[in-house]
C-alpha cells in the first residue's frame, strides 16, 4: 500500500451516470492486481474517502483507470475532475483475485463489471482461456463492451429487459450460452442477490466461484471493522481479507 498525488490524464462518460477515470500513477500502477481496490480523495466533499475497485492498470504507461457509478457526492466529485488536476489515491488495497485456474468464466453485474476488465488482461497475459457474461437492466447499462472487445473477447449479455443478448439475469445466460466444464474457474463482482445467486450455480456445477465483494467501508484499511461479513471462519473484513472470496466461504443465508 502507498499513497501518491497522481494527476488526471482523462475523465469520460461512459453512459448517463458512468465515467472512466485515467490517472497518471507510476507507484501504484506498478503495485496493483486485479480485483484490488484504491481510496480516493474527494477533497473535502465528503468526510471520507472513496474506495473503487481497479479497473485497469497499465504498468508501461504508469496509469490506473476507474470506473464509478455517480451516485452521491463523492463519486460525483469523482466525475467533475478535469484532466491535468490532481488526485490524491491510498491503495492498492485489499487481496485481489486468485488467477490460478485452467480456463476463466468472468461475469460481471452492473458497476461490478470494472474490476473484471484487468483481471480479463492478466489472465490473457498468462495465456489463460477467457470468457465473459455480462449482466445489466438494460442495453445502455452494459458496461466496457468495447474494452474487452480490445482484449478478444467478446461477451455474452444479459439484460433484464432483453434489449440486448439474452432477456434474464447472468444465471440465465450462463445456462443458455456460456462455453462451462468442469476445469472453468468463474470470477464474479456484481450486486448480493446475484452472487448469492451464482454461488448457488456454481455449486450446483460443482464449479469453483471467486466473488469480489462490496461493502460499507469507513477507514479501507482493516482498522475499524466496519466491513465485514459472515464466513465459515468467522467474520472477515472486506478491505483486509478480501475484497475477494472463495464462495463457499461466505455464510450466504445470513446475507441481508
Ligand atoms: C471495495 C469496493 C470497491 C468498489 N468499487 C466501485 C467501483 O469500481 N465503481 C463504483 O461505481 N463503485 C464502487 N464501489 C462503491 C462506491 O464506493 C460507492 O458507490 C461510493 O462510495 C458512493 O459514494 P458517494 O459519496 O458518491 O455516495 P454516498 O452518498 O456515500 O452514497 C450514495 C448511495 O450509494 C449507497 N452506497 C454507498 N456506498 C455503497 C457501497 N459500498 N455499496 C452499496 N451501496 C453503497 C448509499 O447507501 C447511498 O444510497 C466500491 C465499493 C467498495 C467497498
Ligand atoms: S473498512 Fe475499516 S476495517 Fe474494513
Amino acid at each position: 500500500m502507498d499513497r501518491e498525488t497522481t494527476v488526471v490524464l482523462d475523465n469520460k462518460a461512459l453512459n448517463n451516470d458512468h465515467r472512466m477515470l485515467v490517472v497518471e500513477a507510476p507507484r501504484l500502477s506498478n503495485m496493483a492486481r486485479p480485483g484490488q481496490f484504491a481510496e480516493l480523495s474527494t477533497n473535502g466533499a465528503t468526510l471520507l474517502r472513496k474506495p473503487i475497485s481497479i479497473s485497469m492498470a497499465d504498468r508501461e504507461k504508469g496509469t490506473l483507470a476507474f470506473v464509478f457509478r455517480m451516485i452521491g457526492k463523492g463519486t460525483e466529485y469523482l466525475g467533475t475532475l478535469e484532466p491535468s488536476s490532481k488526485l490524491d489515491i491510498i491503495g492498492p488495497l485489499g487481496n485481489g483475485f486468485d488467477t490460478d485456474c485452467g480456463s476463466a468464466l468472468l461475469v460481471g453485474g452492473g458497476v461490478g463489471t470494472p474490476p473484471l476488465l484487468y483481471l480479463a488482461k492478466q489472465l490473457k497475459t498468462e495465456g489463460k482461456k477467457v470468457s465473459v457474461v455480462l449482466g445489466a437492466r438494460d442495453k445502455g447499462d452494459l458496461l466496457l463492451l468495447d474494452e474487452f472487445e480490445k482484449l478478444g473477447i467478446e461477451p455474452v449479455c444479459a439484460t433484464d429487459n432483453g434489449s440486448a443478448g439474452v432477456k434474464g439475469t447472468v444465471v440465465t445466460a450462463l445456462e443458455e450460452k456460456a462455453p462451462l466444464d468442469g476445469g472453468t474457474k468463474l470470477f464474479a463482482c456484481g450486486p448480493w442477490p446475484m452472487l448469492k445467486a451464482l454461488s448457488a450455480f456454481s455449486e450446483s456445477k460443482g464449479l469453483e466461484l471467486e466473488v469480489l465483494l462490496e461493502a460499507y467501508m469507513g477507514c479501507g484499511m482493516g482498522v475499524c471493522v466496519g466491513c465485514v461479513v459472515p464466513t465459515t471462519e468467522g467474520m472477515k473484513r472486506v478491505c483486509k481479507e478480501g475484497p475477494a472470496f472463495n464462495a463457499k466461504e461466505i455464510l450466504w443465508s445470513k446475507i441481508r
